[in-house]
């Protein structure tokens, strides 16, 4: 199996993650390629019912308990794939943690623990992974973000912000590699269907805002893993224009997310510790207009923030 693709996907024991396994296996026994499935996530058992279900020729799986919010642990994981392989082809990161509550519902440690699982440590192994796949001239990364990093929604704060990074950071890389032979893409999937975090809520995803089946979801990953787009939104009904109008007209969010349902449908699984407002009204106190500068009669000029006679804020530039 010496040309065999080796992929690592975190995540891998439940949810997605297994689903995104066995895609993988599925395609390289229909195209009669070698496979190394590296499969991470901290429930070894787990891992190892899915690696027990994927016994297909052509492909060798190998499990590694972990935990990514452990720095040792991250580092355990680039060191096996690593010195086991030889290289790594493909790194699928799509472990996470998605808790819907409030903000101030999660406790300091649960947010440290959201950041770190889901943001940190793709970074960090991706940081682990890429000298090689530099040096090979060759490797893709493929981040399972989220429409949640899209836009910020409300019971996924943290996890929206976890998520954003991950899609800021894709895209600051891409040109970063650029030429090198290393790809990086980012997925962007509405609520999944059936398995996963969102199907476990047990709270029926209103029609507008519309599910994408998982199987939908992991050929993205399949294809992304090969070639393709820097951002994959996929969603039920195109997104896009929404995306770019809120991107144009802020105040457009919080409506259209309560206009998709979206707070009723997190507020019912996250049991929330307060109602939130609902319609228009912010409960924000109308705050008294900001006092006015008195006019010194300076008038800017010359190189920005300088006034007309060199001084800054008090201290004289050189
Ligand atoms: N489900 C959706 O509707 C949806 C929508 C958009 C995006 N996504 C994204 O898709 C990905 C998969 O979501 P999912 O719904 O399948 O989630 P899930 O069912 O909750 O599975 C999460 C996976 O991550 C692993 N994991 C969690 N914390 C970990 C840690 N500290 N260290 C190592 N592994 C850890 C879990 O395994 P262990 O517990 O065994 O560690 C599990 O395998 C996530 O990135 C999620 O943000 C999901």
């Amino acid at each position: 199996m010496n040309d065999a693709e080796v992929v690592l996907v975190t995540g891998a024991s439940y949810g997605l993650g297994s689903e995104i396994a066995k895609h993988f296996a599925a395609r390289a026994l229909k195209l009669g390629r070698d496979l190394v499935l590296v499969l991470t996530a901290r429930s070894e058992e787990r891992l190892r019912a899915v690696a027990a279900e994927i016994q297909l020729p052509g492909v060798r799986t190998q499990v590694i308990a972990a935990d990514l919010e452990s720095t040792e642990d991250r580092r355990r994981i680039a060191d096996t794939v690593l010195n086991s392989h030889g290289r790594i082809d493909v790194f699928i990161s799509n472990a996470a943690l998605s808790p819907f509550r409030l903000f101030e519902d999660l406790s300091v440690d649960e947010i440290d623990s959201i950041l770190i699982a889901n943001a940190l440590a793709p970074l960090s192994l991706c940081r682990s992974f890429l000298p090689s796949m530099i040096a090979r001239g060759r490797g893709a990364i493929v981040l399972n973000a989220s429409m949640a990093g899209k836009y910020g929604l409300p019971f996924n704060a943290a996890y929206s912000a976890s998520k954003g990074a991950l899609i800021l950071w894709a895209q600051a890389m891409q040109s970063e590699l650029r030429g090198t032979g290393v790809g990086v893409r980012v997925i962007c999937p509405m609520s999944i269907s059936r398995v996963g975090v969102s199907a476990r809520g047990g709270q029926k995803t209103p029609w507008i805002l519309g599910e994408v089946t998982p199987e939908r979801v992991c050929q993205a990953i399949y294809r992304a893993a090969h070639g393709g787009p820097l951002e994959v939104v996929i969603s039920k009904w195109p997104i896009r224009p929404l995306l770019a109008a809120v991107q144009l007209i802020p105040a457009l969010g919080p409506a259209a997310v309560r206009w998709l349902g979206v707070t009723k449908m997190y507020a019912a699984i996250g049991r929330p510790s307060r109602t939130l407002v609902s319609g228009r009204r912010t409960g924000e106190p109308r705050l008294p207009p900001a006092p006015r500068e008195p006019d010194t009669g300076r008038r800017p000029g010359g190189k920005i923030g300088r006034s007309i006679d060199g001084s800054e804020g008090g201290r004289t530039l050189e």
